[in-house]
């Protein structure tokens, strides 16, 4: 079990384990402080003995706080260094009155630049130029009826961090931006309508809406269908929020031009979504939309600030 040492002036050293791994900045902000960093990835077996000792705990995705590993610890702060704290047992930790932190804004421009580049890539070509290059050499007259974004209209449903931060992208690109969002009413960088005002006039839509509470999509055949003939959709949301099997239908119908997509209903994903995802209208990445190397620096910045707020109060 760690030891805990103290000052000169009998100022007790915080103990913080972090054990997903963190940007060498966060890990910075936390020494400075004056606290003790053990960077060590453990195996869940054995978290709830090891912790012991431990003032905070940094985890990412990987390393589960369950309600055993929170009874057993002293731990006065929970940080997760991103933004689902799903792995993290919230009402075990909030039993014993351990704030649960986290850093949902830290990626929203990751995000929302990834958004943009799905939508030039599908707009241009982007996602298959290189491919058709190296096949065929000089594929010009396949991709020479490209679109421009300036003048488009896009849709952002969902205008929170991340839909903000795509609002304020896209009018700077020339586009005129209309949003839906229940929590607004106004909006400096979007004009707010209802989603079926959305849906009509959108020629771009964008989704940036949490994962509904019953895993089931915002997005299905009736919702496409009111759409557009040839909308372009982008998910950097969350994987099955637009439908995929109507996806690959509206698609290969053309009532949808392309889509471009960060997430997937099956991640890693499987055979059955190769369809989707070998399709050449649609642009794809594997869920790397908060993956940037600024944005894990400052999710390090931030979670370490926090947690030095919590264990200096
Ligand atoms: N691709 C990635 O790597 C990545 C990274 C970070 C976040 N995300 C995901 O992006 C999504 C948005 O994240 P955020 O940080 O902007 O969240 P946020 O909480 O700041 O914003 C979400 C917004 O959606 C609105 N909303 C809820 N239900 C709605 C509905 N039915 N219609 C329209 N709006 C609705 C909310 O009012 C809120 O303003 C989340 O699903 C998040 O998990 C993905």
């Amino acid at each position: 079990m760690p030891k805990t040492r103290s000052t000169k002036k009998n100022k007790r050293i915080m103990k913080v384990l972090v054990t997903d791994g963190m940007s060498a900045e966060g890990i910075q902000v936390l020494k400075s402080a004056g606290h003790e960093v053990v960077e060590e990835s453990i195996n869940q077996n054995e978290l709830s003995e090891k912790i012991k000792g431990y003032d905070a705990i940094i985890v990412r995705s990987a390393t589960k706080v369950t309600k055993e590993v929170i009874d057993a610890s002293d731990l006065r702060a929970i940080g997760r260094a991103g933004v689902g704290t799903d792995n993290i047992d919230k009402d075990a930790a909030k039993a014993k009155g351990i704030p649960v932190l986290n850093t949902p804004a830290a990626s929203s421009i990751s995000v929302a630049e990834l958004a943009i580049g799905h939508m030039f890539a599908t707009s241009r070509f982007l996602h298959v130029g290189k491919k058709g290059m190296s096949d065929n050499g000089w594929p010009k007259k396949q991709y020479s009826k490209g679109i421009e974004l300036t003048g488009k209209t896009l849709g952002i449903v969902g205008l929170g961090n991340i839909g903000v931060e795509l609002a304020k992208r896209a009018k700077g690109l020339g586009m005129r931006v209309i949003a839906s969002d229940p929590a607004k009413n106004e909006d400096p960088y979007a004009d707010i309508v209802t989603e079926d005002e959305l849906f009509k006039i959108a020629d771009f839509i964008s989704f940036h809406v949490p994962a509904k509470k019953d895993g089931s999509a915002y997005i299905s055949e009736n919702e496409i269908d009111q759409m557009k003939d040839g909308v372009v959709l982008i998910n950097c949301a969350r994987g099955g929020c637009i439908d995929e099997r109507a996806l690959l239908l509206a698609l290969n119908s053309g009532k949808v031009r392309a889509a471009g997509i960060d997430v997937f209903e099956n991640e890693p994903i499987t055979d059955n979504q190769s369809k989707l995802v070998d399709h050449p209208n649609v642009s794809v990445s594997p869920h790397i939309g908060g993956s940037t190397l600024e944005a894990q620096t400052r999710v390090g910045i931030e979670i370490a600030d926090k947690i030095n707020q919590t264990l200096n109060l």
